[in-house]
């Protein structure tokens, strides 16, 4: 079994990216062949700065490292590395109807929020198609914002075999968990960095402590039980408790007697504690020299050598050779 997914270098990773993406993507790295890349040119779509792409796709490559992608397991690269996926787009671009990218959500969501609407902004979610296909993909693990996504990359291949013949491309298969679909960010809307409402990964202690602080909650006076549907600190603190440390928390809920900042303080503990791993290990990454870049490297080789062999296929069923 193929499993892909990439995750876009526009800046610190947050809670969000790490419970909707990265941590269904490494438990899957142990059940089949994965490939994992930092999507730089999506991030041009949006980002125009030399110096800070090169800064993100270094963090990016270092936080996902220490959150537990294992090189020797899944195959970690960049995506300008394999510089076939953008042709592929081209071949994909020339049968997908305008009307289906014009449909994207996320084109004209991102546009309402201030980006400006550029080609290749519109045309990204073909360029997704062809990083997804280029690897024949079974399983593509994501959050619930790229589910409509991965439906054009369903279609698009659809629409690739019937017109240049069965077996062009092979359609693959979201995989979505509820459970953790979106993550809400401190003001309760989806989290994003486009909203300023994240919660980092690597945030500085006393930083991660304030702004759980400023989690949205009600008016609720403290003696009273705390409502417990549409808590954001509970919706927070499943992702870092097990279920045992999760209902003790509800219980404390609905007793009354302790006030937000309590809660939120028990809320704090446990996320710090919860990447207490990752950080030691970041900073074991970051004391030995050149291990990200011969990481990127080996995996792009790789990654390059099943790209070429697709894109062979797809140049021979449309006539390109
Ligand atoms: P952002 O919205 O902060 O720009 P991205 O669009 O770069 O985040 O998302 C990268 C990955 O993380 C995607 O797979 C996306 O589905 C997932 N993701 C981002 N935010 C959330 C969230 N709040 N809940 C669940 N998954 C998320
Ligand atoms: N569009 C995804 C995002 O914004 C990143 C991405 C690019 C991706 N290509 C992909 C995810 C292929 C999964 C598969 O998060």
């Amino acid at each position: 079994m193929r499993i892909l997914s990439g995750l876009q270098p526009t800046g610190r990773l947050h809670l969000g990216n790490y419970f909707g993406m990265m941590q269904p993507a490494l438990q899957l790295q142990h059940q089949g062949e994965a490939l994992y890349f930092i999507a730089d040119y999506h991030s041009l779509t949006s980002l125009h700065d030399a110096a800070v792409l090169r800064e993100n796709v270094r963090n990016l490559a270092i936080d996902f490292l220490a959150c537990g992608l294992d090189p020797e397991k899944a195959i970690f690269f960049r995506q300008s590395s394999v510089p076939e996926h953008t042709e592929l787009a081209w071949i994909l671009s020339c049968v997908t109807p305008m009307p289906m990218l014009e449909n994207c959500t996320s084109f004209k969501d991102k546009v309402a929020h201030g980006f400006v609407p550029n080609h290749g902004l519109f045309a990204y979610p073909v360029l997704m198609a062809a990083d997804i296909l280029i690897y024949d993909s079974d399983l593509v693990p994501v959050g619930k914002d790229q589910k409509q996504h991965l439906e054009v990359t369903r279609d698009i291949a659809s629409k690739m075999n019937a017109t240049f013949g069965e077996g062009t491309l092979k359609v693959p298969k979201p995989m979505i968990r509820e459970a953790t679909a979106i993550v809400p960010g401190l003001d309760g809307q989806k989290m994003s960095k486009s909203y300023g409402n994240i919660i980092g990964l690597f945030e500085e202690e006393a930083a991660l402590k304030k702004k759980i602080m400023r989690i949205v909650t009600d008016a609720t006076p403290v003696e009273a039980p705390k409502p417990t549907e549409g808590s954001l600190i509970l919706q927070m603190y499943r992702l870092v408790t097990t279920d045992e440390e999760y209902n003790a928390l509800v219980a404390d809920f609905q007793k009354g007697g302790a006030g937000y900042g309590d809660f939120k303080k028990r809320l704090f503990e446990k996320t710090w504690a919860f990447f207490a791993e990752a950080r030691e290990k970041r900073e074991a990454i970051l004391s030995q020299k050149g291990y990200v870049e011969d990481v990127l490297h080996q995996g792009a080789a790789k990654a390059r050598a099943y790209a070429q062999q697709t894109l062979s296929r797809v140049r021979l069923a449309v006539g390109l050779d």
